[in-house]
Parts: structure tokens; C-alpha cells; sequence
């Protein structure tokens, strides 16, 4: 389980971020790739191996391995280590081999 690393300052709210995450809201930080505010959230499946099924999320965070592939925005095969959230950005299980 990943957490974060509390900074205390005055102005962790304005630094909020709304976003989607299959249908259920969830709030990340500004500044957060897609996918270390799912990993902060919680989130711990972002899509299925496409031969075994097996569930599979962000490994290198760094643009290397591609084990975090997402839909954003109803686009699929987004590397949520390499995508900036955005407030009001909504993010998807991929379905299926990436193309
Ligand atoms: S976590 Fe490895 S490419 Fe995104």
C-alpha cells in the first residue's frame, strides 16, 4: 500500500484535484502523474494481463514498462506514469491488448 508523504503546509486543499476513476470520484494533488494518484488512492488494478487475465498496475513509474496502461478521457493505451492529472479527467480499466 502506497501513501503519501504528508508536507504540511496550509495549502495541501487548493492543491486538490478532482478526477474519475471508473466512475467513482477521487481526489488527487496537483502535480501527480495519473498514476501516483491511483496508487494514492488505493487503486491497485489498472488493467488485465490480455493473455492471463491477471491483474496488473504501474511498476517502473518512469515510462519503461508499460504495466500501466489506462483509458483517459475514453482514449485507451495512456501511460498513467507519463500523463499529468487534470481536474475533471476521467480514467478507465484498459480493456484488452494494447494496439
Ligand atoms: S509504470 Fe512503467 S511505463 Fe508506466
Amino acid at each position: 500500500m502506497f501513501r503519501r508523504i504528508d508536507r504540511k503546509t496550509t495549502l495541501n486543499d487548493a492543491c486538490d484535484v478532482t478526477f474519475v476513476w471508473e466512475g467513482v470520484t477521487l481526489i488527487g494533488k496537483a502535480g501527480d502523474t495519473v498514476a501516483a494518484a491511483l496508487l494514492a488512492a488505493g487503486v491497485n488494478h489498472t488493467r488485465a494481463h490480455p493473455v492471463t487475465g491477471e491483474p496488473r498496475t504501474a511498476y517502473c513509474m518512469m515510462g519503461v514498462c508499460f504495466e500501466c496502461l489506462v483509458a483517459i478521457d475514453g482514449i485507451p493505451n495512456r501511460q498513467a506514469c507519463q500523463t499529468r492529472l487534470r481536474d475533471g479527467m476521467r480514467v478507465d480499466l484498459q480493456r484488452g491488448a494494447r494496439k
